[in-house]
C-alpha cells in the first residue's frame, strides 16, 4: 500500500516503523490506512502478542502531513485517521514505543495509548496544536492533563513546548531514557517479553487497566468536531501556510 510504513513480525512482536525519512516521518492517508490494516491484522493473528512502534532517521515522527491537513475538510467518519486511531485506542495486546528522535502532533498522540515507552536522550516530545490554529486530538485533550496534570499539559498543547527526554521522564510520560543507540533494543526486548507471557492474562490485564473506553470515545468526538471546524478555518490555512513558506505565521 505504501513503502512509508514498514511491518514485520518477529518472536510475535508486529514491529511498525515509520519509513518516511527526508519530510521526518510525517504521516499520511496512506500511512495511517497501512498502520491500522496492520494492526487489524495483529488483533486476530495469534502469532502476534504485542506491537512495537519506532521510526526510521532522525525523528519519530513529526505528526500528521500538514499536506494533507491543508487538503482535509473534516476527520469525522472512517477515514483512515480515524480507523487507525480507533485501533490504537481498542487494543488489546501491548503496544509498546521506541521513540528514536523528535515526535510532534499524532507522534505524543499516539504515546498516551501505548502501554511502554521508551525515549533517546536528545529526543523531545511535542504537539503544538495551537501553533497550528488547531486543537488536540484523539483524547489527549483528556489524556495528557491526567498524565502530567494540567499546568504542565497547558505548556505542552498552548505554548507548544518541547519536553525533553529527561522530563518526560519525570513527568510520568515515558518508562525510560536510553541512548539512542539503545532504545530499540530496550523497547524490543520488552515487547518480545511480552510475547512470552500468557495471552489472555495480558490482555485482560490491559482491558481492565484501560478501564471504561467511553469517556475516551467521548471525547474523541467532541474534539474531533472542533478540530473539523478549525481545519476549515483562515487561522489554520495561515498556520500551515507560513510552515510551508518557512516564516512566522501572523494571526492579526
Ligand atoms: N508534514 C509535511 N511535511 C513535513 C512535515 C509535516 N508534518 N514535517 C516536516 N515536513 C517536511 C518539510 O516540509 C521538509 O520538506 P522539504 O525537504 O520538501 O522542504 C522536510 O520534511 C524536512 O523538514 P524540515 O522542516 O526542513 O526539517 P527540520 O529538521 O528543520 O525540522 C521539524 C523538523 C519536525 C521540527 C519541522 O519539520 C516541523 O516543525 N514540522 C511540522 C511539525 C508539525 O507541526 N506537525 C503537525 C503537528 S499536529
Amino acid at each position: 500500500m505504501t513503502d512509508f510504513i514498514k511491518t514485520i513480525i518477529e518472536d510475535r512482536v508486529l514491529k511498525i516503523t515509520f519509513n518516511r525519512a527526508d519530510k521526518k516521518n510525517a504521516i499520511t492517508h496512506a500511512m495511517y490506512a497501512a498502520m491500522a490494516e496492520a494492526m487489524a491484522d495483529a488483533r486476530t493473528n495469534d502469532d502476534v502478542r504485542a506491537i512495537l512502534f519506532t521510526g526510521e532517521g532522525d525523528m519519530f515522527t513529526a505528526g500528521n502531513d500538514l499536506v494533507d491537513f491543508q487538503q482535509a475538510t473534516s476527520l469525522e467518519g472512517e477515514g483512515p485517521v480515524m480507523v487507525f486511531i480507533k485501533e490504537l485506542v481498542e487494543a488489546l495486546k501491548p503496544i509498546v514505543a521506541a521513540v528514536n528522535g523528535r515526535a510532534v502532533g499524532i507522534g505524543l498522540t499516539m504515546l498516551l495509548h501505548c502501554d511502554f515507552v521508551y525515549m533517546a536522550e536528545g529526543a523531545t516530545i511535542s504537539a503544538p496544536f495551537v501553533d497550528l490554529a488547531l486543537v488536540p486530538e484523539n483524547a489527549s485533550s483528556l489524556l495528557l492533563p491526567q498524565v502530567v496534570c494540567h499546568v504542565h499539559a497547558a505548556e505542552i498543547f498552548m505554548l507548544g513546548k518541547r519536553v525533553t527526554a529527561t522530563e518526560a521522564f519525570e513527568m510520568n510520560l515515558i518508562n525510560q531514557v536510553c541512548s539512542v543507540e539503545d532504545v530499540l533494543e530496550v523497547a524490543t526486548k520488552t515487547a518480545v517479553a511480552l510475547g512470552q507471557k500468557a495471552p489472555t492474562a495480558l490482555q485482560a490485564t490491559k482491558r481492565l487497566m484501560r478501564g471504561d473506553l467511553a469517556p475516551m470515545q467521548a471525547c474523541i468526538k467532541v474534539e474531533n468536531d472542533l478540530f473539523g471546524t478549525q481545519l476549515q478555518s483562515p487561522e489554520v490555512a495561515e498556520a500551515i501556510g507560513a510552515f510551508f513558506e518557512k516564516r512566522a505565521p501572523n494571526f492579526g
